[in-house]
């Protein structure tokens, strides 16, 4: 059932990529489809009390950066890229902005220092989509704000190993459809739920369900990031693409370079499958690196990765994890961020510095603040467009503690 259409003027970016507005009496209404700055008719599709939710349905003034999107399939209803409507370097800067916002209003920071990170393509490197089975077994991302499936023949975010599989592989009636790439490898993985009935996809690719994982199979692909071949399982995470990979660990290893270049010690938070752990190097010789990693199947993968560095991976979850010593504490937690329990962490190794890689905003503000709370000052952020042309954001930040504090 359509919602009621009103006319307004959207004036910021909020966290998550939505922008806001007032309407007329004054309650904050988040608007899909927009850019600051314009006015726009919208149909307002979720009010409560203190604030709406809405969706342009007719641009009246476009802000300079309003673009046609390049895939069709956007306007067929396709939930996977939410700002298509704005041009790529716009994207840039709204998600720079996004984060100063947060830094500054949540997190306490006063004039954060917020800069763009090394340039990333916005179309063609994603390694992973996640998806559906559509009509007659076709790979379909989710209508927006609803699970109905939009069949896809094409994906203009995913790396064109992964698009191929997207046009052409059947995943029968599958729940869900994750396809995984190695770009630099050439591995090709889908795992789909809740099992693999009715899947047909070239020969090269792995094929697992997860009624098999829950009986303990295992299937893995190998990718290339930082110079070194990874395992990455179809349970353990993996960044968006080795390219965002290798500029993270870069960004990372020059705030560790900056400020805590002769450590020896260090400690990799939510590891993963071992990448920090396994690519930021000290000066020093005898630099000695404890990962922390909850799911097994990570920490599996992290053990064979690393099986020949002075590496020690720890399988416990955060908030159980009893601290060992470090000069540096790198951490990359899921989107729900840090929280108390890993600043608590975080300062209780005593690190003079604490490089976060954050993947929503919004934890990073909290984090921020609880990170200040704990003496640690923030000695600036860059964001990296690691999800172009949405408005998701992965910002590495670098918090430096303040012994007089
Ligand atoms: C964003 S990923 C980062 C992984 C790795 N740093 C990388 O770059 O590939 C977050 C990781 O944190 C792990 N994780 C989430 N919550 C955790 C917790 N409470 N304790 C330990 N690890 C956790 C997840 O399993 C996941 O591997």
């Amino acid at each position: 059932m359509a919602g009621p259409v009103i006319e307004l003027q959207t004036t910021a970016v909020a966290v998550g990529g939505e922008m806001v507005a007032r309407d007329p009496e004054g309650r904050v209404v988040f608007v899909t489809g927009a850019l600051p700055g314009e006015t726009a008719r919208v149909e307002l599709y979720d009010e409560r009390s203190r604030f709406a939710r809405a969706s342009v349905i007719e641009v009246i003034d476009a802000a300079p950066g309003r673009v046609s999107p390049p895939c069709r399939h956007v306007g067929r209803g396709c939930g996977g890229c939410d700002w298509q409507h704005i041009d790529v370097s716009v994207q840039t800067e709204l998600r720079r902005s996004m984060v100063a916002d947060v830094l500054a209003r949540d997190g306490g920071v006063v004039d954060p220092v917020v800069e763009t990170g090394e340039p990333l393509a916005a179309a063609g490197l994603r390694t992973t989509v996640r998806g559906t089975a559509g009509a007659d077994g076709r790979f379909a991302f989710r209508r927006r704000r609803t699970n109905q499936p939009v069949e896809v023949d094409s994906c203009l975010v995913a790396h064109p190993l992964v698009e191929e599989l997207v046009a052409e592989g059947r995943f029968g009636r599958a729940q869900d459809v994750t396809i995984r790439v190695g770009a630099r490898t050439g591995e090709r993985m889908v795992l789909t739920s809740p099992s693999t009935a009715g899947v047909r996809v070239p020969d090269d690719v792995k094929v697992i369900g997860t009624d098999q994982l829950r009986k303990g199979r295992r299937a893995w692909i190998h990718e290339e990031v930082a110079g070194r071949t990874w395992r990455v399982s179809a349970e353990s995470f993996f960044q968006a693409s080795p390219e965002g990979a290798d500029a993270l660990v870069r960004e990372v290893q020059q705030l560790v370079d900056r400020w805590a270049p002769e450590h020896t010690r260090l400690v990799d938070l939510c590891c993963g499958v071992g990448l920090f752990a396994g690519s930021i190097l000290s000066e020093e010789p005898g630099q000695r690196v404890v990962g922390v990693e909850r799911n097994a199947s990570a920490v599996a993968d992290a053990r064979h990765n690393l099986a020949d560095e002075p590496v020690r991976i720890v399988k416990v979850a955060l908030g159980k994890w009893q601290p060992s010593n470090a000069q540096v504490v790198v951490a990359d937690p899921a989107r729900s961020g840090l929280a108390r329990e890993g600043v608590w962490a975080v300062a209780e190794t005593g690190a003079e510095l604490c490089v976060l890689v954050s993947c929503d905003p919004a934890s990073l503000g909290r984090d921020a603040r609880l990170l200040g709370e704990e003496g640690y000052r923030h000695a600036g952020s860059r964001t990296l467009d690691l999800f172009g042309h949405t408005g998701q954001v992965e910002v590495v930040s670098a918090f430096v503690r303040d012994l007089q504090s």
